[in-house]
């Protein structure tokens, strides 16, 4: 979604927010644009509808240049994707760049309209510009007196605004700043982080950003509102006291965020998911027993006394959540139920607070996450665990209890390695809690061998990189499946048990970067209404691994060939399958037991990439679709 990047520094800043810019475009949006103070300190101001291409081509000609700045892209809320709504706002000179919603933006406007602002947009974040100008003025209902500076300004603004902000405000001839010029941030509820560097200091709403300047960051809490020069960094808290946040070193490399010799980030995550996997499951070493310590310092405590487990998530990672479900109840033998967040926070549902709260997100910013987790907690449940792909995220600071998946970032719009990372996760946190439930044995053979089930899992589970690794060579095959679909309009998928959510997940990738519409169904669900829909023009994709479901889903696939329907059907070696009139098979390698979903998402991720790049859309950012969704 919307993306921030501000500097203070000693040297021309416009290049570093173009490229900080063009790193947060993987996040989506619809506009850009930059406000810099000029050699003179008055203040200038680029916008365009589009790409930050665009905008670049508007700063070449228009010569913006500066050493302070701030500049945006913005995924419109209010208002529709136009130039007049691309960020920053100004008003009487100085500028406003804001990430999130601001829920009592109305009310402001008319109070500010009758103090005499007039509004040019239809965003909310205007009215903050104008709030903040009020707040100089003082003499109104804002602000009994002119606030000192722009730094007290915009901690008068942020009092009165209700809802969600990451904001950097720059204003020219800033009284306060008349030796040097400066750069003031706040935040509530949408990230925004700090770069200490070398020639300056820096303002970004995602670590990336920063990367070409430094990797010294300070990660701002909810409520603090900061003052930056080239030389130093104030902050105030939310209760309006000074204080002093951590240096950390964020461990992302620059490389991490570029494509390589890929064609997208999506092709390239795909092919990254052996390492990604390899990477996560690193913590066990070659123990040959699982601790619960990689969950967190009180995971054995918790873990033993939980008699159920909730998830909450969004997307894909409800995908991972409804698989692990499969796996919690069968090998667990605890009751797992899993929620659309967004339905969950709003929902007057029973708490039982001996439930394990499991939030699952790659991105821990993910709005209805991030509040369904905080709905959680205020119905009194203490047991939380955040499973996210990012270790400074909200989510990963809100819960009792935390793993992190190490994918690497995810570029692509479409989540690929941070969802077979999830699941791994989730397999260990299945084992654990089986384990803490006394579910999983325990004893070693007298032979000397451990041949425990728990030993048979990790030994599964540390394979699973070369497991993945085999499935992506399939790709020529999948690929050659490509060209038949991209013409279609519609699709089915089908799956059983476990395979199911990743029948629902291989849609969600369908849909998202090709627009095909697809709809995966449990298979016995065929006959209840969905095989109205099957002709010789619906292609129908099945999961079909070799469980103990196969044969009923063999009788499910007999129903779909009897009306014509086109079978493309994923099946693990040694199925019986023949290929034939209206029967497209491609075999994986093996059949991976209770880790078989990880393989067959594989396989649909890349027949969504695959169709994608025949109908020629834009696969890393496809349209109205933002990488995390940190708006309601
Ligand atoms: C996945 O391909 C999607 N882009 C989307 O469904 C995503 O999984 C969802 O928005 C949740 O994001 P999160 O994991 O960052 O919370």
């Amino acid at each position: 979604m919307c993306g921030i990047v501000g500097a203070v520094g000693a040297t021309e800043c416009t290049p570093f927010l173009l490229s900080g810019l063009r790193t947060l475009e993987y996040r989506g949006y619809d506009s850009a644009g930059l406000a810099l103070l000029d050699a003179s300190g008055a203040l200038v101001r680029a916008r365009a509808k589009g790409r930050v291409s665009e905008l670049e081509r508007r700063v070449a000609e228009q010569g913006v240049a500066g050493r302070v700045g701030i500049a945006h892209t913005r995924w419109a809320t209010h208002g529709v994707p136009a130039e007049r709504n691309a960020h920053p706002h100004v008003s009487r000179g100085l500028a406003v760049v804001h990430n999130g919603i601001i829920e009592n933006y109305a009310e402001l406007k008319q109070q500010l309209q009758a103090l005499g602002y007039a509004f040019t947009s239809d965003t909310d974040t205007e009215t903050i510009a104008h709030l903040v100008q009020a707040c100089l003025a003082g003499g109104n209902a804002f602000a009994d007196a002119p606030a000192a500076d722009l730094f007290a300004a915009v901690r008068c603004a942020v009092a009165h605004l209700e809802g969600a902000y990451a904001l950097a405000v720059v204003r020219e001839e800033e009284p306060g700043c008349s030796e040097e010029p400066c750069l003031i941030v706040a935040r509530e509820g949408s990230p925004l982080m700090l770069g200490v560097g070398e020639q300056g200091h820096y303002a970004a709403s995602d670590a990336s950003a920063l990367l070409s300047v430094t990797r010294r960051m300070i990660y701002l809490e909810n409520g603090d509102v900061g003052r930056l020069t080239r030389e130093a960094i104030e902050l105030i808290d939310g209760q309006g006291q000074p204080v002093a946040r951590e240096v950390v070193t964020s461990s992302l490399s620059a490389d991490a965020v570029e494509l390589g010799d890929y064609r997208h980030y999506m092709q390239k995550e795909i092919f990254e998911q052996p390492q990604a996997l390899g990477n996560t499951l690193e913590m066990l070493g070659g123990a040959g027993r699982l601790q619960p310590g990689i969950f967190g310092a009180d995971a054995e405590a918790i873990f033993a006394e939980v008699d159920a487990v909730l998830i909450l998530a969004c997307g894909t990672s409800s995908y991972a959540g409804m698989t692990a479900r499969y796996w919690i109840e069968q090998l667990a033998n605890l009751p797992c139920s899993v929620e659309i967040a967004s339905e969950y926070r709003y929902r007057h549902s029973v708490a039982n607070p001996r439930q394990l709260v499991v939030v699952i997100s790659q991105s821990g910013e993910t709005a209805d996450t991030l509040a369904a987790l905080h709905h959680a907690k205020a119905m009194g449940h203490t047991r939380t665990l955040a499973i996210c792909n990012v270790p400074e995220s909200a989510i990963v600071r809100e819960t009792a209890l935390r793993f992190i998946t190490r994918a690497g970032p995810e570029i692509g719009v479409a989540s690929t390695k941070a969802f077979t990372t999830q699941l791994a996760a989730l397999f260990l946190l299945t084992l654990l809690l089986a384990k803490a439930n006394g579910r999983l044995s325990n004893e070693s053979a007298n032979d000397g061998v451990d041949d425990s089930p728990e030993q048979a899992f990790l030994t599964e589970l540390r394979h699973l990189p070369v497991a993945v690794e085999k499935l992506l060579a399939l790709e020529p095959e999948i690929e050659a499946w490509a060209q038949r679909f991209a013409h279609k309009q519609h699709a089915l998928f089908l799956g059983r048990g476990h395979h199911y959510p990743i029948a629902l997940e291989g849609t969600l990738k369908l849909k998202e970067i090709s627009y095909i519409h697809a709809e995966a169904y449990p298979a016995g669900e065929l006959k209840h209404g969905p095989l109205a829909l099957v002709d010789a023009e619906m292609p129908v994709v099945v999961i079909a691994p070799n469980d103990e479901l196969l044969e009923k889903l063999k009788a499910n696939m007999q129903e779909v060939s009897a009306r014509g329907g086109q079978l493309y059907v994923f099946a693990d070696g040694c199925c019986g399958f023949e290929q034939g009139e209206g029967v497209n098979l491609i075999r994986l390698p093996e059949h991976y037991g209770l880790l078989s979903p990880v393989l067959h998402v594989v396989a649909l991720q890349l027949l969504a990439y695959h169709v994608a790049l025949v109908k020629g859309t834009d696969v890393d950012k496809p349209r109205n679709l933002a990488k995390s969704v940190t708006v309601e």
